[in-house]
C-alpha cells in the first residue's frame, strides 16, 4: 500500500497546481472574490453527508477495514450545516423563490457538482472495504488542498468583516486534518499488504478520484469567472486570461 499512498501524494501535488487553486492565491484580488465559486459547490458539499452516511458507511462493518470506514463517515457526516452557515455570512442569502433556487442547483454550470456524488458512489459501491480507504485517503488530500487555501482567505475576511467562517475556516480545516492527518487510519492503511491486481486496482481508483476532483475544481473557476464578471468587477479580465492559460 505505501506505493499507492505515494501516489495519492504525487497526485496531490499536481492537483495543488490547478489554475482554481492559482487563482485563489492570486493576491490581487480580494479574499472574497477568491472565494466566488461559493455557492457552485452547494450540490457536492450538502450531498457529502450523504455519501457518508449512506454510501460509505455498512454497519455492522464486515471487516476491521470498514470499520475504519465506518468511523471516518461518522467524522465527515454533518459538515454540509457549516456550509450553509458561511453561505449566509458570505453574503449569498439573498432572497429567491423555492423555484429559482432549485432552478440554480440544477442548472448547467453545476453539472460536475450534482454528477461528483453520483461518480464516488459509482466507485464505492464496487469497492472493498480497502479500497474505500484509498478512496476516502484521496478525497481527504483533495480536500486538504482546497481548505487550507479557504483557511488563509476565511482568516482575512473575518478581520475584515467580524464573521465567522466555520466551514471555510480554521474550525473546518483544524478537524480535518485532525483525522486525515497522522491518524490511525493512515498508520493501518500503510502497512495493509496489496498483491499486484489489488495494487493496480487501488492506483485506478486514485486516478479516477483526482480526475473527478480536478473537473469538479475547474467547474468551480468557470462560476467564479463568470460571477465575477457579472459583478462587473476590474479583476474578471485577469481572472479570464487566468482561466486561458
Ligand atoms: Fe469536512
Ligand atoms: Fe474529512
Amino acid at each position: 500500500m505505501r506505493s499507492v499512498m505515494k501516489t495519492i501524494f504525487e497526485a496531490k501535488r499536481r492537483y495543488a497546481q490547478l489554475p482554481l487553486f492559482d487563482f485563489m492565491r492570486d493576491d490581487s484580488l480580494p479574499a472574497a472574490d477568491r472565494l466566488a465559486f461559493y455557492p457552485c459547490m452547494a450540490p457536492f458539499i450538502m450531498a457529502f453527508g450523504d455519501l457518508n452516511k449512506y454510501v460509505l458507511r455498512d454497519e455492522p462493518a464486515s471487516d476491521r477495514f470498514q470499520e475504519l470506514v465506518n468511523a471516518h463517515t461518522y467524522e465527515d457526516d454533518h459538515h454540509w450545516p457549516w456550509y450553509l452557515e458561511d453561505f449566509t455570512a458570505l453574503g449569498y442569502d439573498r432572497p429567491t423563490t423555492p423555484t429559482q433556487a432549485l432552478h440554480f442547483l440544477f442548472s448547467d454550470q453545476l453539472q460536475v457538482n450534482r454528477m461528483l456524488m453520483t461518480q464516488l458512489a459509482h466507485l464505492i459501491y464496487g469497492a472493498t472495504p480497502v479500497e474505500r480507504l484509498v478512496i476516502i485517503e484521496a478525497i481527504e488530500e483533495t480536500g486538504n488542498v482546497l481548505f487550507d487555501l479557504t483557511a488563509k482567505l476565511a482568516r482575512v475576511i473575518e478581520a475584515e468583516q467580524g464573521v465567522t467562517l466555520r466551514y471555510l475556516g480554521d474550525f473546518h480545516f483544524n478537524l480535518e486534518t485532525g483525522h486525515a492527518m497522522g491518524s490511525d487510519e493512515h498508520r493501518v492503511l500503510a502497512e495493509i499488504p496489496l498483491d499486484d491486481t489489488q495494487r493496480a486496482r487501488c492506483l485506478s481508483l486514485v486516478q479516477r478520484v483526482f480526475g473527478y476532483f480536478e473537473a469538479w475544481t475547474n467547474e468551480l473557476l468557470s462560476f467564479a469567472v463568470a460571477e465575477l464578471d457579472r459583478r462587473s468587477l476590474q479583476p474578471g479580465i485577469e481572472v479570464r486570461e487566468l482561466q486561458r492559460a
